[in-house]
């Protein structure tokens, strides 16, 4: 008789989390302007929401001393300490806001904070609860970890804002997270204590 050897599939050369993922639209649609920018075609391209102005020159100034300067180490991995109090300093002034420095972390940009954030505490199996229409990586960023995206649409009767009674009837005992932002992207829509 024929020993009977267990053939494997080889390991596919990407991780299975990353097939799960789909090409965000905002970036599908920058691609699409592009093309069709080089092809002669005038596009409004109303994808990312970049600014459409440049950087002010005191910052490239400030960027370029930095450098000259020799500030071009490690610094502490929730930002140095000036910055993050300069950040409360603002949040004070600006926006009655009042946070300490060891509260606050400086990340690379929100995509990169809410995607630390949601795969620190989003297990697989649990339900975050997304406000929509909503910022396209949010379900994105809730797939990579596993879990599973409750969408609560916000009605133009209610100025797209979803309803506390609408919030409290999706939460469950497998809730983790509720994310939305405000202003929203795309709609603008404010929330209030009371929406
Ligand atoms: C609601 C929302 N959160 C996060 C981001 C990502 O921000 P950043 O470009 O700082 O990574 C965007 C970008 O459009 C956004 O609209």
């Amino acid at each position: 008789m024929m020993p009977v050897t267990a053939t494997l599939a080889p390991p596919s050369p990407l991780a299975d989390r990353l097939l799960r993922m789909t090409e965000p639209a905002t970036i599908a649609m920058a691609k699409k302007a592009r093309e069709l920018a080089a092809q002669g075609v005038d596009v409004i391209n109303l994808s990312f929401g970049e600014p459409d102005f440049q950087t002010p020159q005191y910052i490239k100034d400030a960027a370029k001393k930095a450098l000259d300067d020799g500030f071009t180490f490690y610094t502490p991995v929730a930002g140095i300490v000036e910055l993050r109090q300069a950040i409360c300093d603002k949040f004070r002034r600006e926006n009655q806001l009042d946070f300490q420095p060891n509260q606050i972390v400086v990340s690379t940009g929100a995509k990169q904070a809410l995607a630390n954030a949601v795969l620190s505490l989003v297990n697989p199996g649990d339900e975050v609860i997304v406000f929509s229409p909503y910022w396209v990586s949010y379900s994105e960023m809730v797939k990579l970890a596993g879990g599973t995206t409750v969408e609560l649409l916000g009605t133009l009767e209610n100025d797209y804002k979803v309803t506390a009674a609408q919030l409290e009837a999706a939460i469950t005992e497998r809730t983790k997270l509720i994310m939305y932002s405000s202003p929203c992207n795309p709609t603008g829509a404010v929330l209030a204590a009371k929406s």
